[in-house]
């Protein structure tokens, strides 16, 4: 019995996997930048957060108050990041009903908290430089790391507009080679009679911002959600080196005695 319970968990967790590998296969990623501890950062990214991603979405698990990690004064935060109605140590909330957003999006837009948990860093920065327009979708919009997403791109203004370009190779290594040279977001599908193609995103409109800017603006934003995800996470690791050196020491002494008590019978 207990063989047969293993089995089926083995099977499930190769099911699991390889649903897993279907959703992210042929996507080529940019990797996000790697800014975790630049304070900067984080409180560019808690701003744009609240100017542009709290209108819809809530991150429910997160206290204002809890910015003060990134070196923001509690004056700071009432100021430039709260609404008037939002006491300090509440939580980052909208006033958008579910009901409301679904009707108007489709999908509810999922609480943020722990969302780069689940999605990783360079999913979120990816799924941020992968909209463009597509007139078939009931947004307007569409995305290349999530196809047929609810949200619409709330950052166009910023980013300019992009659309979707596909090339047709006869072979899967030179549709791999088109998305390598893309240098970003790039998917390569296999297509009908063995042939395969390469999707990316062109710019199609300017913004206001370079492409260098916005990607800058949009990884602060992911290294913000990655923090919202785990607060605690440096101070973890700060605390895990401090237990590990600390044991370190107390080997050391630990060796030193034990030397110092086996020397009389050496
Ligand atoms: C106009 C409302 C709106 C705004 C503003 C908005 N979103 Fe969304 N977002 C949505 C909706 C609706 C969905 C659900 C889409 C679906 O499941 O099809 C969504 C989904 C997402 C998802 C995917 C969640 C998942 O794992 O399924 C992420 C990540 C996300 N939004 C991030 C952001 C970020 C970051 C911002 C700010 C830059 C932002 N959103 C601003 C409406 C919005």
């Amino acid at each position: 019995m207990r063989k047969l319970a293993l089995i089926a968990c083995a099977a499930l967790a190769l099911v699991g996997l390889a649903a897993n590998a279907a959703e992210e296969a042929g996507l080529r990623m940019a990797p996000a930048p790697d800014n975790r501890l630049d304070i900067a950062s984080l409180q560019r990214g808690a701003r744009d957060f609240v100017n542009y991603c709290l209108t819809c979405h809530t991150a429910k698990y997160m206290r204002y108050n809890r910015l003060t990690d990134l070196g923001l004064t509690p004056a700071q935060i009432k100021s430039s990041l709260m609404f008037a109605s939002d006491k300090i140590g509440d939580t980052m909330t909208v006033a958008m009903r579910e009901d409301d957003a679904k009707t108007w999006f489709g999908n509810p837009p999922p609480d943020l908290s722990v969302e780069a948990r689940v999605r990783g860093r360079d999913w979120l920065y990816n799924y941020l430089l992968g909209f463009y327009r597509d007139d078939k979708s009931a947004t307007g919009w569409n995305n290349l790391v999530f196809p047929n997403v609810g949200m619409p791109d709330v950052l166009w203004q910023l980013s300019g507009t992009g659309k979707r370009v596909e090339k047709e190779f006869d072979n899967e290594e030179s549709a791999e080679a088109a998305a390598i040279a893309v240098k970003g977001l790039a998917m390569v599908e296999p297509t009908k009679d063995h042939k395969y193609t390469m999707v990316s995103i062109a710019p199609d409109a300017p913004g206001t911002m370079t492409r260098a800017q916005y990607e800058a603006f949009v990884g602060d934003i992911v290294n913000y959600l990655d923090y919202m995800g785990e607060p605690i996470r440096d101070e973890r690791i700060h605390l895990g080196m401090i237990v590990l050196i600390f044991l370190g020491v107390l080997f050391a002494l630990a060796y030193a005695l034990k030397r110092d008590y086996w020397k009389a019978l050496h």
